[in-house]
């Protein structure tokens, strides 16, 4: 049996590679929460009483873990095989660096914590991301809705025509719909932003630590009080996440199948600059909308990626369980995959031409039906009466001018009762929440590694 040495005992080699899976390159991603985690760790032990660590000690550490955030940030930290993952990585580095002290920061803390704290340092950032992303294309939405708020455009249930709509309506319709998710993303922030440091293997320590501390230093709003609970939510605190994520992709879905509607030809309401679509190998005439293609795809692989991380979970016992780490991969795909997407999203959202004339052909008199019972009804007829008149008599309706009829619509989020300030403070507010958050991190990231 060939066996290979590690930071805590020698293994066999094929179950090394094993065990260590994909970390020894996924973990790459949270080298510096590693570091951050590990400040804050320290300081917290050269308070304790007695004292783990001198302050000295504390700030030797601190120095050294901020080498190691710099080289990360140049490509150079490197996570070995017999590592295993990034935590004894940076045990390894800094015992190299300090000795005996290096062998002492791994104090009243487990790499399940440790693990647990670095995945929602991680989060923490790539949440403000997609948040900051999301707000965009909301924001792109809404400035192509205004702009074309009085286009009328026909509005379709079961994909048959329906009632007179606007180009206003459809765009804000979707800009709601990522607002709404936004708040989702806001509430997966404000459940991971709770400080699992502390809860060790799950079940506390028989030294007096500091949790509040550690949980103030990083900045984070609390500590998951409940020890063994830290440990459990590894894993559900990233399914609420990725759930929040497969929301989003829902809504960027439907945008993307809207627009390869009303981009074909048969339609053409809309035309996209050809340096956003792709051409084909053997057609020549081909424009495809290959991108709007591709969200419509991703949302599957982000609700598959939410799917792997519940279903892995669900059946977990109480208390770690190395499962915990396959989550690991799809947490990061899933963001990564959202991401991608609204940042895709916005640019072609601005850049999508109206074709007025298409859009006002497509109005044929039966999409008045429901005005005219309901102009009816405002002569007296009861409803029910006016709907069978109009529906025996459809060949009377007139083709109108979809915008008169259009212009008739102004209560509340009618095609023209649409609060445009009302959705840009929606905006507003959801960038107010990633710059504070951002502040506030910074801001206490900045003081930890502080080694004045
Ligand atoms: N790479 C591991 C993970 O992601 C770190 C924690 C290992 N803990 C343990 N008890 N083996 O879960």
């Amino acid at each position: 049996m060939k066996t290979q040495k590690t930071t805590v005992g020698a293994v066999d080699k094929e179950v090394l590679s094993f065990t260590a899976g994909r970390d020894v390159e996924l973990d790459v991603k949270l080298i510096q929460a590693d570091c951050i985690g590990t400040a804050a760790h320290v300081t917290m032990l050269s308070k304790m009483k007695p004292a783990i660590l001198t302050d000295a000690e504390c700030k030797k550490v601190i120095r050294e873990l901020k080498k190691i955030i710099a080289l990360a940030d140049e490509g150079k930290f490197k996570i070995r095989l017999a590592d295993q993952d990034v935590h004894l990585a940076v045990e390894r580095t800094l015992t190299e660096q300090l000795g005996d002290l290096g062998k002492k920061i791994h104090t009243c803390r487990s790499r399940n914590d440790q693990v647990a704290v670095d995945l929602r340092l991680y989060a923490r950032e790539e949440l403000l991301g997609t948040l900051e992303e999301a707000a965009a294309l909301a924001a792109a939405l809404l400035a192509f809705g205004k702009k074309h708020q009085k286009v009328p455009m026909v509005g379709r249930t079961h994909m048959q025509p329906g009632m007179p709509s606007s180009v206003g309506l459809w765009a804000s319709a979707h800009a709601e719909s990522l607002l709404d998710d936004c708040v989702l993303l806001v509430s997966a922030y404000e459940l991971n932003d709770q400080c699992p440091l502390g809860s060790a293997a799950g079940y506390g320590v028989p030294l007096e630590i500091d949790r509040e501390l550690t949980s103030d230093l990083l900045g984070f709003s609390c500590p998951v009080h409940n020890v063994l609970y830290a440990s459990n939510s590894r894993g559900k605190n990233e399914s609420i996440i990725l759930s929040a994520m497969s929301q989003v992709m829902l809504t960027l879905s439907r945008i993307a199948q809207d627009l390869m509607l009303f981009t074909m030809p048969e339609f053409g309401y809309f035309t996209l600059p050809d340096e956003l679509t792709t051409g084909s190998s053997i057609m020549p005439q081909k424009k495809n909308p290959d991108v709007i293609e591709l969200v419509r795809a991703r949302a599957s692989k982000v609700k598959a990626c939410e799917l792997a991380v519940y279903d892995l979970v669900k059946g977990l016992p109480t208390g770690y369980n190395r499962d915990l780490q396959d989550a690991k991969e799809p947490f990061i795909e899933g963001i990564a995959t959202t991401r991608a997407c609204l940042r895709v999203l916005s640019p072609f959202v601005e850049a999508i031409a109206v074709n007025k004339q298409a859009l006002k052909d497509g109005f044929t008199p039966d999409v008045f039906a429901t005005d005219r019972a309901l102009e009816l009804v405002g002569e007296g007829m009861p409803f029910r009466n006016a709907y069978h008149y109009v529906k025996e008599n459809l060949s009377e309706l007139e083709k109108i001018d979809p915008a008169k009829a259009l212009a008739k619509k102004t209560h509340l989020g009618a095609p023209m009762g649409i609060d445009w300030t009302l959705l840009k403070e929606r905006v507003t507010a959801v960038n107010g929440i990633v710059s504070d958050e951002r502040n506030a991190i910074a801001h206490a990231v900045e003081k930890l590694l502080s080694t004045k």
